[in-house]
């Protein structure tokens, strides 16, 4: 089940880095810009242009997903069942609707992967494990990635 802290990290980045497996068992990391909260228990995301991805929940539909803010250096991992909604679908017309806020984008969505969440635990960076202060974390990180070095 996701907190409200998980929720707001979402709904913040949107970007999530989902893992599959192949038939054939090879892991496959891809990520996915395009995340909505469904609810506290459901989450998905677009498939645009993610062949692998999606081949790979057809044969097996378990997921992990990781959502890291990249100032904060904080985030989350669910994991899942997937269920794909194909457009020309009911499921897909139901669900298409979450993703107006990508305008032209969301007209070249293929496939919605809605994905039931089993498991979701914070992840942190070991900086804080020595007592580190968020907001100095990202401060200092907001100052690194916006200097041109
Ligand atoms: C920041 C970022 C966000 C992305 N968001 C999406 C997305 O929401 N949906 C999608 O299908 N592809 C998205 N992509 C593109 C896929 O990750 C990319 O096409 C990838 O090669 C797909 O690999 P796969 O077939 O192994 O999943 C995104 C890429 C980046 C870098």
């Amino acid at each position: 089940m996701l907190s409200a802290e998980m929720v707001r990290i979402l709904e913040k980045q949107r970007l999530g880095f989902v893992a599959t497996v192949s038939a054939e068992g090879r892991p496959n990391v891809s990520p996915k810009g395009t995340f909505v909260v469904m609810d506290e228990r459901t989450i998905a995301f677009g498939e645009i242009r993610s062949p692998n991805t999606i081949e790979n929940l057809k044969h097996f539909p378990a997921v992990e997903i990781n959502f890291v803010d990249p100032f904060s250096r904080k985030g989350f991992r669910a994991s899942g069942h997937a269920a794909i909604a194909a457009v020309g679908t009911d499921s897909y017309r139901r669900y298409i609707g979450l993703f107006e806020r990508w305008a032209a984008l969301s007209l070249r969505i293929r496939h919605i992967v809605v994905i039931a969440i089993t498991e979701a635990s914070c992840l942190t960076s070991p900086i804080y494990d020595d007592g580190a202060n968020e907001a100095e974390v990202r401060s200092q990180w907001m100052r690194t990635l916006q200097s041109d070095d």
